[in-house]
């Protein structure tokens, strides 16, 4: 039976990612890590939660290990499984494990998506035990001094069928995150779409108006990425309008009505 080992090195993120502070969420965040408590970000699509933890593992220098949680997840995709090659059967660490032995911040984006018998598994890495037992495998893992888990959540489509269980909820610290306020929106879209300050500022006035559809026909409003798309579309030659129709209005809705609202808020502010 063989084993494979990674570098920690392939997971350090080397550039810092663009990261507008919101409010004291850096300082937070590192007091939180310094005592290695499990995180919880909470906040709606496209609002800038990986961003920040991707942020945040570069400044503290740690290594960043991803999961995009989901339904069909089982435990063994995260934790790990026996592999059968022509060597043999051969033992591979799924990501939870790899973050736990070399370190890393574990970000488990999504949670709520994946099952509860697939949730239960980040239990004992998560109370003083910091431990993750691989049952298939026969082995107990203490994990790394580094080792950190953060899950995101967005409070907005989760139902009563679909949520954590407050064992689960409970093992974690929180943050809220929301868009950014105005001025803040304007200089992170121009940052990082290229478009200019003028037309951002626009952009930004445009989902202002968008988010207060939130509940009223839309299920969210536009995101900051949303925005960043747009920017990009128009930074680049596109139509404003057609920019505007592409990333901010056709895959927000199909509602005929909230699409004619949504163009005309579009028209007032770059027809
Ligand atoms: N505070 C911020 N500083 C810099 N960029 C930001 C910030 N907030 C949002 N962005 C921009 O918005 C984009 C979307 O953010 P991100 O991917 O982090 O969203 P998310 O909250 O993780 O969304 P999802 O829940 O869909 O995964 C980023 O790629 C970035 O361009
Ligand atoms: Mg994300």
């Amino acid at each position: 039976m063989s084993e494979t080992t990674v570098d920690p090195k392939q997971y350090i993120i080397k550039d810092e990612p663009y990261y507008e502070a919101i409010d004291s969420e850096i300082e937070l965040y590192e007091s939180a890590y310094a005592v290695r408590m499990p995180m919880m970000i909470k906040g709606p699509t496209g609002c800038g939660k990986s961003r920040f933890v991707e942020h945040m593992a570069w400044k503290l220098g740690k290594p960043l290990i991803s999961v995009a949680c989901n339904e069909d997840m089982t435990a063994s995709d995260l934790v790990g499984r026996f592999l059968l090659d022509k060597d043999g059967t051969k033992w591979q660490d799924g990501p939870l494990t790899t973050a736990a032995r070399i370190g890393a911040i574990c970000y488990l984006d999504e949670i709520v998506e994946a099952r509860q018998d697939t949730t239960v598994v980040i239990h004992p890495l998560t109370d003083h035990r910091r431990e993750l037992p691989l049952d298939k495998k026969g082995e107990l893992i203490k994990a790394h001094p580094d080792f950190q888990l953060v899950i995101s959540y967005n409070p907005g489509y989760q139902s009563l069928m679909k949520d954590l269980k407050q064992s689960t909820k409970q093992r974690f610290g929180g943050m809220d995150f929301d868009y950014p306020e105005a001025d803040l929106e304007v200089q992170i879209v121009t940052k990082e779409s290229g478009v200019d300050q003028a037309t951002a500022e626009k952009l930004v006035q445009i989902a202002h108006r968008a988010r207060n559809l939130k509940g009223h026909g839309l299920d969210e409003g536009i995101s900051t990425r949303l925005l960043v798309y747009a920017g990009q579309l128009i930074a680049s030659g596109v139509d404003a309008q057609a920019a505007c129709s592409m990333t901010m209005i056709t895959p927000l809705t199909d509602d005929p009505d909230m699409r004619d609202t949504l163009n005309a808020a579009v028209q007032t502010f770059l027809g």
